[in-house]
């Protein structure tokens, strides 16, 4: 498959994402509220769309993490074939058992998706496809195993995304990266509505509140959802640098701290009108 424009991560940075989440499992789920918000968006509408009828057909949870979406899909149907499929083996162990009987927990990467042309009727992925290269590699595999008729419901993160952390991280220690890059709002459009003619896009800012930065960066950890790419330190942050960077981060009245994430959904029906 040819991708000329987006730049391929190479297999250590995969193997980083890989280990960083699968390290991140036990934990994953107790510090997943913004996942939550917007995995439950799609949820909702999913509800909407499908109505009485409740879900059936072949569904694919593209990035399910430790599950708890893939559980949330079986309950939303009667006759649901699920696939759970991650990149990280160590959430698919976690997620393999968590007792939803007749899901197949697949190892996999969402750029290269192990399934037949035209095998699923839903593919749904939560904040997964930030974590790769761009999403067109994602993409037109989603669209290639779809079924005519078949439905993608995805959600992601652009750029903006944490940048309070991003801008007192880069007053604290200038010469290193500490935050992830995302995706342009414009660039991301460009490209979905590229490879998914006719897809319904929809944004919004998402502010969560903590304690401190500190309690921030606890969460992204617990989360598994450290920065992995280049520019990082080879070695501990001093604490020094740490506190530098709290001094930077904007206080709320109350002490406390907000953080922005620029949430992105994407609703797409194959070959068909706009959903
Ligand atoms: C933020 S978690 C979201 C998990 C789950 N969808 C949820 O809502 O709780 C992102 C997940 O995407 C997975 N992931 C990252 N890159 C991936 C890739 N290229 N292919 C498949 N999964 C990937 C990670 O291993 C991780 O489990």
């Amino acid at each position: 498959m040819n991708v000329p424009n987006e730049v391929k991560h190479s297999p250590a940075r995969k193997i980083d994402i890989a280990r960083g989440f699968g390290k991140a499992r036990s934990s994953y789920e107790s510090a997943s509220r913004l996942q939550r918000v917007t995995g439950d968006a799609m949820l909702e509408k999913l509800k909407n769309r499908v109505g009485a009828d409740g879900l059936s057909g072949c569904v694919l949870d593209l990035g399910c993490g430790t599950g708890w979406f893939t559980r949330k899909l079986a309950e939303a149907g009667h006759d649901v074939s699920l696939t759970g499929m991650d990149l990280s083996a160590g959430m698919i162990r976690h997620a393999s058992v968590c007792g939803i009987p007749g899901v197949a927990w697949v190892v996999a990467d969402a750029e290269a998706i192990p399934l037949p042309d035209k095998s699923c009727d839903l593919i749904f992925s939560n904040l997964m496809i930030q974590w790769c290269a761009g999403p067109q590699r994602v993409l037109r595999e989603c669209r290639r195993v779809l079924r005519p008729g078949g439905r993608i419901m995805l959600s992601t993160l652009l750029e903006g995304t944490l940048n309070e952390l991003a801008k007192a991280w880069q007053k604290a220690d200038p010469d290193h990266n500490h935050i992830n890059r995302f995706e342009s709002e414009a660039g991301f459009r460009n490209t979905v509505l590229k490879e998914l003619a006719g897809a319904k896009i929809e944004t919004r800012t998402l502010r969560l509140a903590y304690t401190s930065p500190l309690a921030l960066a606890a969460e992204l950890k617990q989360l598994g959802a450290s920065y992995k790419g280049e520019g990082k330190r080879r070695t501990v942050t001093a604490p020094g640098r740490a506190r530098a960077m709290c001094q930077h981060y904007p206080r709320e009245s109350d002490g406390g701290i907000m953080a922005s994430y620029e949430a992105a959904w994407v609703y797409w029906v194959c070959d068909g009108a706009e959903d």
